[in-house]
């Protein structure tokens, strides 16, 4: 049976930058079977247009070899103009004759109306095959848009057809956490509170908007980066070993986790959240503007462009333990990690100062290693001990690793919910965040320098002998 794959939006720049160039990847691999790709926008372009225009997407299109390679996929590249109406969409019902997966590469509030569309169109069902529907974050914009999302997707498509993206859950650090923390049995025995002393998760980046400031500045850091892509990296830190391996359970145990936070008392969110704004600097030696002063940016806006958050999952597991997340724009290096501290020995019986406590650090950027952070005896005479870093590149020589689009291109296409999320992890993420989106509504970020680590009042989300760790 064929498939074929249509992109909705297909003239915009997910499907140029990050799509397709994930699709000719994995076909030059052979990895892919054989795939029909329609693109569909309303911008009124011919095939050889589009096509012109996704071959600019690709990189390193120079040899003889390499353009044999692009004709041949590019023989399975259509192209059809129209809108979101279920009567246009369905003359693309021919071009889909048997399985189909129908990706939404559209303005996030276009996803209900397209969703419903697709449907009205009698593209969701078919007498063989299957139909599935691809959306990407942002999954509504709180609470309650999100659960109106979910039911304008549901009125036409059954939950087992659609694939949520969160592409962090494509990074093959992210994927590394269930490997690394469930195949190795030294760890199991302390992945809790009586040995874990508190986790730090970590995304910072250099970037400024990069040209999104009309949908930046309704989003902010928080609804941008962790209410999605760290609290993720979060219920993957925090969620208990898999009785077995299926998208059904993990996607349980990661709900359960996000049922076991603390909520946020609604009168004390600055205790467990801050929020900051960048001001003007130098990154790389370069003068870049304050976030006011961004083309675009109201001058009075007060969007968050760093966000830090702390929680606490009351569970037996993880009782009394904090987990910091934070995330900023223009900071001082494009650093991220996961790190997990541990508690501290109850003193050496070699007469020393405190030794200090050993960290597990899965470093995401700026390379991707896993870091154990330990003490070991400092050569010399006497007893001394000095912290030593076990390190270890994830990637060894001469391994191929894959984009979080190509790994997620080919779960959707092998039908793997695995690493897509749920409505309900969606909506449990909103439901810790509602507090915070409603104080926030009020009052102004605290100033950040940019090239810096973020605003000094994330040091007050830290419980008594804890810092943020430093963005080297
Ligand atoms: C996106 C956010 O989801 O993730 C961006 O909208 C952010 O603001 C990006 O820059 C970070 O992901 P990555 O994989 O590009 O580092």
């Amino acid at each position: 049976m064929a498939t074929t794959l249509v992109i909705l939006g297909a003239t915009g720049d997910l499907t140029r930058r990050l799509l397709l160039p994930a699709l000719y990847r994995l076909y030059t691999l052979d990895l892919l079977e054989p795939l029909e790709i329609v693109g569909y926008a309303m911008e009124d372009w011919s095939r050889e247009q589009f096509i012109a225009h996704i071959k600019e997407g690709i990189p390193g299109l120079e040899s003889h070899h390499d353009l044999k390679t692009w004709n041949e996929f590019s023989s399975h590249l259509e192209y059809r103009s129209g809108d979101l109406s279920p009567e246009k969409l369905k003359e693309l019902g021919p071009l889909v004759p048997d399985n189909g997966i129908f990706y939404l590469a559209l303005p996030p509030q276009l996803f209900g109306q397209a969703a419903e569309a697709l449907g009205k169109a009698g593209l969701n069902d078919i007498q063989r095959g299957w139909r599935r529907l691809v959306i990407e974050k942002p999954f509504g914009w709180d609470l309650a848009s999100a659960q109106v999302l979910r039911e304008q997707i549901h009125r036409e498509w059954d939950e087992e057809q659609v694939y949520r993206i969160d592409h962090f859950l494509g990074k093959e650090t992210t994927q590394n956490l269930m490997v690394f923390r469930f195949a190795n049995r030294f760890l199991e025995p302390i992945w809790n509170s009586a040995h874990i002393a508190q986790v730090q998760i970590t995304y910072a980046e250099t970037l400024g908007l990069e040209g999104r400031w009309r949908y930046y500045d309704a989003a902010g850091a928080l609804r941008d980066m962790l209410q999605n892509h760290l609290m993720q990296l979060f219920t993957l830190t925090a969620l208990e070993p898999l009785s077995v391996w299926s998208a059904e359970v993990l996607r349980e145990h990661k709900v359960e986790v996000l049922r076991s936070v603390r909520p946020i008392p609604e009168g004390a969110v600055d205790r467990f959240a801050v929020r900051g704004q960048y001001t003007a600097g130098l990154i790389g030696g370069r003068a870049v503007p304050g976030y006011l002063q961004e083309p675009g940016i109201p001058p009075h806006s007060r969007t968050d462009t760093f966000a830090a958050l702390k929680f606490y999952v009351d569970n037996w597991r993880w009782q009394g333990v904090p987990f910091y997340l934070r995330s900023g724009k223009r900071m001082a290096a494009s650093y991220a990690e996961i790190a997990v501290q541990f508690r501290p020995v109850p003193g050496l019986p070699l007469g020393q100062r405190e030794t200090p406590c050993n960290w597990l650090v899965f470093q995401i950027k700026p390379s991707e290693q896993m870091d154990l952070i330990v003490n070991a005896k400092r050569p010399g005479l006497g007893f001394e001990d000095r912290q030593v870093t076990l390190t270890t590149p994830y990637l060894q020589e001469g391994e191929t690793e894959f984009s979080a689009y190509e790994q997620l291109l080919m779960d959707i296409l092998e039908g793997d919910h695995a690493q897509f999320l749920r409505f309900d992890e969606v909506e449990w993420s909103w439901r810790i965040l509602e507090p915070v989106l409603a104080a926030w509504k009020t009052g102004h970020p605290e100033p950040y320098e940019a090239n810096s680590e973020g605003p000094a009042a994330q040091a007050r989300l830290m419980e008594p002998g804890q810092s943020w760790r430093p963005l080297s």
